[in-house]
């Protein structure tokens, strides 16, 4: 069962499906006295306290201020409901924060080199091993270029029960959707800070994961970012690292596993340097973020962003969706994404109100930022049924919807390609969020019925497969 094995992809996708009979087949009620615990807590390791977000302050390697920057607004807490929640920088599934960040670094002026785990509860790192590890990273991502001369890196993880509390085995869905959000984040303020930031997908899973300590039947790697540029390649990679016995804080008093999102990440697993070199194909030239900046300053954007609960039905302009769409579709510097500029997910949308477009279904030419009519007509109450009967697609001015060519993607990457569609989806949805809140809009993620979007964008979408919709517009005041 290898990652060129795509029947297993294929079998995840088509099992953990949306429909309308499926929703209604599945519904259950949650075991609120079991819900997990959305903080990875360390028992007995020392908080390393973040210096609190203050304003932009540029340095190359990063220091300690720079990093607690982007890791507030990546995966930090940004706002604290009267029920207790507390809400994150990026928007995530069900609100049940699923996914921890690890830093990898070398010696940095005011932190020792080590990993570390990022705490957003008490806004602090908590060292988990002492010593300069990123060559380990290094023969991981079998010598890619940023990593090599990465002063620092960023790891995603995401523990499974935490969102399969709710959701079941569709988590491993949420795993790249919740992750891309944080990433949009973390790229674009890396962006604002003048950090080169880059998004590797290809490594070999098992030392990654026993680098990190994981009990990988309850978590595991998604995804890592190169932070910064030294001339001074990564020292080499110890031999043998110890394993880790940390102890944390149960997350529930039991936890429910899920077969089929164990399988999904043992069959897109990479093993070896050679099957990662491999994976990656030629090198090519990095992939430099495009200057599209947002309207307003990033770290205040996400600051104040959160998902609207309710749109009115007001239209916006035709110039706020440009920048919606061109922002959501700048390049990515990922190493699953050559050439420059290429994206494995495409646009496509249902315009409700949007002043100077007529209502209808459009395609997003990202190449040449156009929007191609596919049908004209009122769709609000097709988009509220695609979006599961949510009114929050019907009413909003404009739903995004992410397709990607799926048999092409798995074709190219294995099942590997299954993790980088999910993953880059989710990024384009949090730069969609990013750029309605720098534009004073709302936006929402929204789940959907998988083949009935398919149906309605076709026959142009004939063959692709339905991964992610955002809804934007107008927020309306809250209990109106
Ligand atoms: C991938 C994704 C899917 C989502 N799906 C829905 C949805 O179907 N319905 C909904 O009301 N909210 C949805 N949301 C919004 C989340 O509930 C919201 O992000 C979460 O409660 C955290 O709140 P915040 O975004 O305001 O910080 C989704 C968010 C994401 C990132």
């Amino acid at each position: 069962m290898g990652n060129p094995q795509i029947e297993q992809a294929w079998e995840y996708h088509n099992r953990t499906k949306h429909s309308y009979e499926s929703i209604r087949r599945g519904a259950r009620s949650l075991d609120w006295d079991n819900q997990p615990l959305p903080f990875k807590i360390y028992r007995d390791l020392p908080p390393i306290s973040l210096p609190p977000p203050a304003g932009r302050s540029a340095g190359e390697p990063p220091g300690l201020k720079q990093l607690a920057h982007l890791l507030h607004f990546s995966a930090g807490i940004t706002r604290r409901r009267r029920d207790e929640i507390l809400f994150r920088a990026a928007a995530c599934t069900g609100a049940l924060y699923e996914i921890e960040l690890y830093l990898v670094c070398g010696p940095l002026a005011d932190l020792p080199a080590g990993l570390y785990h990022f705490d957003p509860r008490d806004m602090a790192l908590r060292r988990l091993r002492d010593g300069d590890f990123r060559g380990l990273v290094v023969a991981a991502t079998a010598g890619e270029h940023s990593v090599v001369h990465a002063p620092a890196l960023v790891i995603s993880t995401g523990t499974y029960w935490r969102n399969a509390w709710k959701y079941q085995a569709r988590t491993y869905r949420h795993f790249g959707w919740d992750n891309g959000t944080i990433l949009a984040n973390l790229l674009g303020v890396a962006e604002a800070l003048g950090l080169p930031a880059t998004l590797v997908c290809g490594f070999a899973d098992t030392q990654i994961n026993h680098l990190l300590g994981l009990d990988t039947g309850r978590e595991v790697s998604l995804s890592l970012v190169s932070v910064g540029h030294a001339e001074s390649p990564a020292p080499p990679a110890p031999h043998e690292i110890p394993s880790l016995h940390l102890r944390t804080v149960p997350l529930s008093k039991r936890e429910v596993d899920y077969p089929a999102m164990q399988q999904m990440h043992a069959a897109s697993s990479l093993s070896t340097p050679e099957e990662v070199a491999a994976w990656r194909g030629p090198l090519q030239s990095p992939v430099r973020q495009e200057a599209a900046p947002l309207p307003e300053p990033i770290e205040q954007v996400i600051q104040h962003r959160g998902s609207t609960r309710h749109f009115e039905r007001e239209p916006i302009s035709y110039a706020q969706l440009s920048t919606i769409l061109e922002y959501a579709a700048r390049p990515i510097p990922a190493d699953f994404l050559t050439p420059a500029g290429a994206l494995l997910n495409d646009l496509y949308l249902i315009v409700n109100a949007v002043d100077g477009l007529e209502p209808g279904a459009y395609f997003y030419r990202a190449a040449d930022r156009a929007l191609e009519p596919l049908k004209h007509g009122d769709f609000r109450s097709r988009a509220t049924y695609l979006a599961l009967g949510q009114d929050l697609a019907g009413d909003a001015a404009v739903a995004v919807f992410f397709l990607s060519d799926l048999n092409l993607w798995l074709a190219r990457f294995g099942n590997r390609g299954y993790r980088a569609v999910q993953l880059e989806a989710g990024i384009l949805g949090g730069r969609v969020y990013l750029a309605a809140y720098a534009q004073h809009l709302g936006a929402t993620g929204l789940t959907f019925y998988d083949d009935d979007v398919v149906q309605f964008f076709s026959p142009h979408a004939a063959g692709k497969s339905a991964i992610f919709l955002m809804a934007g517009g107008h927020p309306a005041p809250p209990h109106s």
